[in-house]
This record gives structure tokens, C-alpha cells and sequence, in this order.
């Protein structure tokens, strides 16, 4: 019942002309199937990656970040009105990255979401604990914090709709992937959290893992319970690794 999703985030690679050869390269070469495969350009690269998709694209498509304004003197941002007129259908909100390099807040997690969701989007929530917390055994009530704040602003149609991305950030781009059983007793936290929040709906919601995610470790990372899904940051910037992922 739930969607499972390959998404992709390029965050800071590919601009408009690598972008475009690459979709055209991966639509050659995929075999769609049930799953949904999402890809996440930078905001300057994401017109070439629509008109390389072709019209109806057999991709869904996504920003890395929006701003939490419709509109305004905002230099340098993007909006979620912006996102959806440009033909996306995802937002990532709240990426380690984000929280860590750029300082965001649950606060402007939360603010985010909702503007994602008011514009016609879903947002793609991205919660998970560092290191120093792991080892001081606050993952459960760290990534139940990130998710009950971020959706906070939600009513519980839009939480329904939304979908939750766990990526440990001791795993985010350091070959260090959470074992198969790390990820599915995180995502079994995040799944009692969602039925806290929207009941028996929780079981809709799709709960992506990401972090070192490879096409050697896709496939049991896959198969752990709860996990519907994989965000994936390095491995989805060649288009042969990307298509071993999506097939995994
Ligand atoms: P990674 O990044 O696959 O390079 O670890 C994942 C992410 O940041 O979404």
C-alpha cells in the first residue's frame, strides 16, 4: 500500500548540461517499474532536468530546499509556488545539511512543510541523530523529536501525504551505511511517532533510508522492515550506479 521511492539528491553537483545527459542517459537505459524514481537537481539545473524527462515525465521530480515565503526580498531563495509552477512535485526539507552547514531549526522545518504542502507538494522530511548522539543513546527520541516538530504544522491529511526520509548523519556521505537492523528499528521509532500523530494512517506514510547507500547495499537496506525506501546523495550521481540502485 505504501509507494516505494528511489530518490535521488545531487545537492551541489550537476548543472544543467551534465544533468540533462544524464537523465537522457538513465531514461535509455531504465525499466520502469512499480516503484517511484525522484529526482532531486540543483534549483538552476531542474528546468533541463524536466525538459530531458519529456512531457509526461516518467520521473518525479523535486528541490533541494525552499524558502518559507511565497514571495519577497528574500536574494537567493526559492519558494515553494516558485517549486510547483517549475513542474516539481517533491521539496526536501530539513536534510542534515541543511540543519547542520546552514543552521536550520525544527521551527523552520516545520514552516517549511506547511508552505510545501499549502503550494500543492509534497514534503520529503529528512530527520536522524549524529554521531555523538547515537553513542549516547538519543536516536529514538532525537528523530521522533525532528518528526512530531516537523509535521507539527500539518493537519492530518497533509502528514498522510508526506514522507519521511531517515539518514543518520553519521552515515551521510562517509561510506559508513546503518546496518539493515539499524535502519529497521529506527524506522519502526518513526513509524509509532507517525501513529502518535495521524493513528492508523501512519501505515501510508513511506519512510525512506538514506545515508552511503550503494548499489552493493541497496538491496538488503531494502529489505529491512519499515524501510520503503532509499534517498541517496553520491551513489546516484553515475548513471550505472543509479541504475543498479533502482533495480535493487
Ligand atoms: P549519501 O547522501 O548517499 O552520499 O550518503 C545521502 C543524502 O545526503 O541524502
Amino acid at each position: 500500500m505504501r509507494k516505494r521511492i528511489f530518490a535521488a539528491n545531487w545537492k551541489m553537483n550537476h548543472g544543467p548540461t551534465a544533468a540533462a545527459g544524464f537523465i537522457h542517459q538513465f531514461r535509455s537505459r531504465w525499466v520502469k517499474g512499480d516503484a517511484e524514481v525522484a529526482f532531486f537537481p540543483s534549483a538552476l539545473s531542474f528546468a533541463a532536468v524536466r525538459a530531458a524527462a519529456g512531457d509526461p515525465s516518467p520521473f518525479k521530480l523535486g528541490v533541494q530546499n525552499v524558502y518559507a515565503a511565497d514571495r519577497g526580498a528574500f536574494t537567493g531563495e526559492n519558494s515553494a509556488p516558485m517549486a510547483k509552477d517549475a513542474g516539481a512535485d517533491y521539496v526536501l526539507v530539513g536534510h542534515s545539511e541543511r540543519r547542520h552547514v546552514f543552521g536550520e531549526t525544527d521551527a523552520d522545518c516545520a514552516a517549511k512543510c506547511a508552505i510545501v504542502e499549502r503550494s500543492g507538494l509534497t514534503p520529503l522530511l529528512c530527520v536522524g541523530e549524529t554521531l555523538q548522539q547515537r553513542q549516547k543513546g538519543e536516536t529514538s527520541s532525537i528523530v521522533t523529536r525532528q518528526l512530531r516538530e516537523g509535521l507539527a504544522k500539518l493537519d492530518q491529511i497533509e502528514a498522510t501525504t508526506s514522507v519521511i526520509a531517515y539518514e543518520p548523519v553519521w552515515a551521510i556521505g562517509t561510506g559508513q551505511n546503518a546496518t539493515p537492523q539499524d535502519a529497521a528499528e529506527t524506522h519502526a521509532v518513526l513509524r509509532r511517532a507517525l501513529r502518535d500523530l495521524i493513528g492508523d494512517r501512519a501505515a501510508e506514510v513511506s519512510i525512506l533510508y538514506g545515508g552511503s547507500v550503494t548499489p552493493a547495499n541497496a538491496a538488503q537496506i531494502l529489505a529491512a522492515s519499515d524501510v520503503d525506501g532509499v534517498l541517496v546523495g553520491g551513489a546516484s550521481l553515475e548513471v550505472e550506479s543509479w541504475l543498479s540502485i533502482c533495480s535493487a
